[in-house]
């Protein structure tokens, strides 16, 4: 049984959650990581029961140590690895504190070099493995009032496609997916609830999970590093 580790792992109807759970239907055994412990025992607990294998670990994707220590559980079986890491952070840049931005930066993208490089520590002497980072429209655009969360989902896509183009060689998969709009999930639907009546306006995490499972199925002979979703009515 190979393993997955995916951080960034949150409320069940999040992207993280319905992650883990989907991989661990198509047999892999899922260390489920995130900052919240509760969160990750409540995803865990619905794979046991449903006949998966999975493990909670507790660590902050912004610590080099976590991230070490989480890759060092995954032994030597690691299959997949994804960072779905990286709450939006508004604010105009006038009033921005050097911190905030930082910060933002840590969690969105200088979280994704330390998973990535672990990453790839480990599959590389294997010849094998799939790395997917989550993206979103700030990814490729940047946009009045998100300008710290633009530039830093920008620096992880660019991140993972020069990580695509040194690895690929090795045998490593790296992969981008663009969610390109609101997720129809919990967090949206908690802090926005006028946003919940206009469920087609949400991307389904669904659809966005079959988007993941598409890329680290794909055979090393028809790769794609990037896969876009968005529902019929965004503009882009
Ligand atoms: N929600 C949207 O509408 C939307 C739209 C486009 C793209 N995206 C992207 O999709 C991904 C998932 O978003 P989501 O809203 O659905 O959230 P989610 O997958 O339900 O949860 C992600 C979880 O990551 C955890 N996290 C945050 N900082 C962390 C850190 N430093 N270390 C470890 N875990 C951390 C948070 O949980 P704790 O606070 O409990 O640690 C958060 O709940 C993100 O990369 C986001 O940028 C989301």
């Amino acid at each position: 049984m190979g393993t997955a580790i995916i951080i960034g792992v949150g409320p069940d109807q999040g992207l993280g959650a319905q992650l883990c759970k989907r991989f661990a239907t198509e047999g892999l055994n899922v260390l489920v990581a995130g900052r919240t412990k509760a969160a990750l025992d409540a995803v865990v607990s619905d794979i046991v029961a449903a006949g998966g294998r999975a493990t909670a670990v507790v660590a902050d994707a912004t610590s080099e140590a976590d991230t070490i220590a989480l890759f060092d559980k995954a032994g030597s079986d690691l299959e997949l690895a994804i960072y779905n890491a990286g709450n939006n952070t508004a604010g105009k840049i006038i009033d921005m504190t050097a911190d905030y931005f930082e910060q933002s930066w840590r969690v969105v993208c200088f979280g994704g070099f330390l998973f990535g490089r672990e990453a790839v520590r480990r599959m590389v002497p294997k010849g094998a493995g799939t790395l997917l980072f989550t993206g979103a429209s700030a990814s490729l655009r940047g946009r009045s009032g998100y300008g710290a969360f633009n530039s830093s989902k920008a620096g992880l896509r660019t991140l993972a496609q020069a990580m695509a183009k040194e690895y690929a060689g090795d045998g490593i998969h790296v992969g981008h997916v663009v969610v390109d709009g609101a997720i129809g999930g919990e967090k949206i639907k908690t802090r926005f609830p006028e946003a919940a009546s206009r469920e087609e306006r949400l991307i389904s995490i669904e659809g966005i999970v079959d988007g993941f499972v598409f890329l680290h199925k794909q055979p090393p002979r028809a790769w794609s590093f990037e896969l876009d979703v968005r529902t019929m009515h965004e503009k882009w």
